[in-house]
């Protein structure tokens, strides 16, 4: 276990690239495992997460080769992955966990076990596991189907039709896979609204997916399809926040995070820091392969509270623990709302989050799914713990870079799941 050891910081300076984004890279290499033909995928991201993903791509016999942050793989197609002669670790990854039972799901005559670590073997996978067996898929766990470990028989599957009752991309991710392993049609509404990367890769990749407005058809695919996608992997808005809030809650601060994606599902943070006055200036805005980029910067902003809830709320999900910390740094009161979805994140990011800020001096509260935030002149440096969830240890990183005194990061390794460049990163903008 590591402690990082931080005091407030002279300044945050810097122009710099964000490590490629974490949903999109799980993506292009899980997808492509299942495509015809090689690929060829750059700015791939290297944390702990996404080379889970990579692992049990390997293990399930597709190549995949790695060179730094660029990857080759070449596909098995939809049905020509081998089954794994050990179970399948997916480590601390949510992503890799669900994709994949989405994925093994629908591959007939492949037995496969799911797990992952302490984390991720608490998280909820009923989610996952009641909506594809209603497509016919024999999954089972702990707890009836709720905890992994996870065992997968593939099977054939029946055409189906679900509403998502919550605004979940790894569940919507893991139906829309297995339909299309199967060969199955499915139509999915409801909550439809989270992430859209899924839907936007397998489009590229020739795959017969349709959106209309909340309704989201998958067709069967025709032989040959997916084709194999390279791609360059932009970088990642969730991991970018975090130099966001940094700039805007520090006093002399600057700092531009350069082809960062700004997929509309996912710049919910831009929004709720403007709302709450950050200076942002967002430039050179181009589209990369099937996503928009640009690049994003950030300066020394007097912030104010504000309610942060309803539809803007999957679109910011992952930054909600360092959107606490600009609330912590901001004028007047701030409140989460309808985020119930952060007890189901690699801790429950209520409490964590109410812990670390409640050390730290500030007045906030907890409730069923959100928090209440009363902005402090200055934060109390304290000790802290990341609980080994990565986005802890990063927001926890910028709230010591303002506040008074020392702070102490327990765990602070954690960052190793998503951005393993971050404490380099930090030190560097600290000059
Ligand atoms: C992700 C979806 C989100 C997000 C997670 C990554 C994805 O989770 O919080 O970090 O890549 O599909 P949910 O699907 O549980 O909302």
């Amino acid at each position: 276990m590591t402690t990082q050891m931080l005091t407030r910081a002279p300044h945050l300076r810097g122009s710099i690239d964000v490590p490629g984004d974490k949903s999109i890279s799980h993506r292009a290499v899980l997808f492509n495992a299942l495509a015809d033909g090689e690929a060829h995928v750059t700015g791939f991201l290297t944390g702990a997460d996404c080379l889970s993903s990579v692992a049990c791509a390997q293990a399930l016999g597709a190549t995949v080769t790695r060179d730094g942050t660029t990857l080759r793989i070449v596909g098995r197609s939809l049905r020509g992955l081998r089954e794994a002669n050990d179970v399948l670790d997916c480590g601390n990854s949510g992503t890799t966990l669900r994709l994949l039972a989405g994925i093994l799901a629908g591959q007939p005559g492949l037995f496969s076990v799911l797990t992952g670590d302490a984390s991720l073997r608490s998280r909820p996978q009923k989610r996952i596991v009641l909506p594809l067996r209603a497509l016919g898929a024999q999954i089972d766990g702990r707890d009836g189907g709720d905890r992994a470990p996870l065992a997968i028989r593939g099977t054939e599957l029946r055409d189906g039709h679900y509403r998502l009752p919550i605004a979940s991309a790894q569940v919507k991710s893991a139906l829309l896979l297995a339909a299309l392993c199967a060969g199955a049609r499915l139509t999915l509404d409801g909550r439809t609204d989270g992430r859209d990367h899924t839907e936007r890769m397998l489009a590229a990749m020739g795959v017969p997916i349709s959106v209309d407005g909340p309704t989201i058809t998958l067709a069967p695919t025709t032989p040959g399809f997916p084709r194999a996608l390279s791609l360059a992997v932009p970088g990642d808005p969730s991991s970018a926040a975090f130099w966001w809030v940094a700039a805007a809650i520090h006093p002399n601060a600057e700092i531009t995070t350069r082809a960062v994606c700004l997929n509309p599902t996912r710049t919910g943070a831009l929004d709720a820091l403007r709302l709450m006055g950050a200076d942002i200036t967002v430039t050179n805005e181009r589209t990369e392969g099937s996503e928009p980029v640009g690049d994003v910067t950030v300066r020394s902003s007097q912030l104010r509270g504000a309610t942060i809830g309803g539809p803007i709320i999957p679109r910011l999900i992952d930054e909600i623990p360092v959107l606490a910390v600009a609330a912590a740094c901001a004028s007047g009161d701030t409140v989460f709302r309808d985020a119930a979805e952060l007890r189901a994140k690699e801790t429950d990011r209520i409490a964590t989050v109410v812990a670390g800020l409640s050390a730290m001096g500030v007045p906030v509260e907890g409730t069923n799914d959100g928090m209440g935030i009363s902005g402090v002149q200055e934060l109390r440096g304290a000790a802290l713990d990341s609980h080994d969830d990565h986005r802890l240890a990063m927001a926890w990183a910028v709230a010591g870079s303002v506040a008074a005194g020392e702070t102490q990061i327990a765990r602070a390794d954690a960052v190793d799941v998503s951005y393993p460049s971050f404490w380099s990163t930090l030190a560097a903008l600290r000059g």
